[in-house]
């Protein structure tokens, strides 16, 4: 059984409905009873409906008991991740969440993993589109490499059409300090608003983009890959399109005409590389990432423990490779040399 905290957002319902489609049986968690009760009316007898409060440890608890997985799909993270994996951990359940938050990863690596340890589950911020596939793509373009001095990820997107929580939660980390990693540590610095050119591969090309673009690759990269910084980045014009932040009403249909490329370049002595990919639908493809590796660890063949990136817990070709089986992508480079 898989519990999906968050159920009846955006995310939520797609994860819950992809679950019920594979023949999973799902409890559908978060605060709206009668959100809850009416998804589960139209996804069927495989959902049961636990109606939690993140303020209620027991009843979260309760929502939790019998789960493998917990997925968590309400943001911001910073206000969610601490109870739901609190009681993911007393459940015996392994945790993943949707996070685009580095403050939140932060905290669950240093803060959570010896109590996951000492439950023997898994937990794993940033199982989604943002977080996992650079983080993947990362450990993919740098295999053989040896120590590499920079990882850049680069994402460009257009057509975001953010829902409400992705909006309250751009919204928090606009005005938050920026934690970068830098000469091997984690720091935080103050934001400022600085731009770059980033040269995506064509047909994108130079772009402006925007620095130290909020992302929890900062803390999962290092875990897996050798490198002593690195740096994520975002097309500047994402954020100039008017509909991205004046969305969170249209119906979910409509944002699926989102499109994403995420580009890793890694750069030492011996040369520079990268991969990348493309796609469409980032909410699609971000709730496909998270019930891939929620049945994963759920079928218990993953023999870790702790707090852990998606390139820690899986064969990062392979769990790529899924994705593309699963239209993710419409395009997939793993690793190239260039100049
Ligand atoms: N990393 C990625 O690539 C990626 C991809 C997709 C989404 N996300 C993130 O995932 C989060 C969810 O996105 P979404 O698209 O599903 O947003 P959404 O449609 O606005 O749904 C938000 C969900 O979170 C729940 N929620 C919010 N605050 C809560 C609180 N204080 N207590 C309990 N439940 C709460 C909401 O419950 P109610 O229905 O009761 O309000 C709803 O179920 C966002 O933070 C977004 O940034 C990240």
């Amino acid at each position: 059984m898989i519990a999906v905290y968050g159920a009846t957002g955006h995310t939520g319902r797609l994860v819950s409905a992809e679950l019920v489609d594979r023949g999973e049986k799902v409890i559908l968690a978060g605060r709206d009873a009668a959100g809850l009760e009416k998804l589960a009316a139209e996804l069927g007898p495989l959902t049961e409906v636990r109606a939690a409060g993140l303020d209620d440890g027991q009843a979260l608890l309760a929502a939790m008991d019998g789960a493998a997985v917990v997925i968590n799909c309400a943001g911001p993270f910073a206000r969610s991740g601490g109870p739901v994996a609190t009681a993911a951990i007393a459940a015996g359940a392994h945790y993943l969440d949707h996070a685009a938050e580095p403050l939140h990863s932060r905290n669950l690596f240093e803060n959570f993993d010896a109590d996951a340890r000492t439950a023997k589950v898994v937990l794993s911020p940033g199982m989604s589109l943002y977080g996992a596939i650079a983080d993947l793509l990362a450990a993919t373009v740098t295999e053989g490499q040896g120590p590499v001095d920079a990882v850049s990820v680069a994402y460009a997107v257009n057509g975001w059409r953010m829902t409400s929580a992705s909006k309250n939660t751009a919204t928090h980390l606009v005005s938050a300090d920026r934690l970068t990693y830098v000469d091997g540590t984690l720091q935080l610095v103050a934001r400022e608003a600085e731009t770059a050119i980033f040269d995506y591969p064509a047909p994108i090309g130079a772009r402006p983009v925007l620095v130290n673009y909020p992302a929890g690759e900062v803390v999962t990269i290092p875990r897996r890959v050798d490198t002593r910084s690195v740096g994520v980045f975002m097309t500047a014009e994402t954020f100039q399109e008017e509909t991205v932040f004046t969305s969170e009403d249209i119906a979910s249909a409509d944002r699926a005409g989102s499109a994403f490329t995420v580009v890793v370049r890694a750069t030492s002595g011996a040369g520079t590389r990268i991969g990348y990919v493309r796609g469409n639908d980032i909410y699609r493809v971000g709730a496909l990432v998270s019930v891939e590796a929620a049945q994963a660890l759920a079928v218990g063949n993953i023999r870790l423990d702790g707090a852990r990136s998606a390139a820690e817990l899986f064969a990062p070709a392979d769990f790529l490779q899924r994705l593309q089986e699963l239209d993710c992508f419409t395009d997939v480079h793993l690793r190239e040399e260039t100049v």
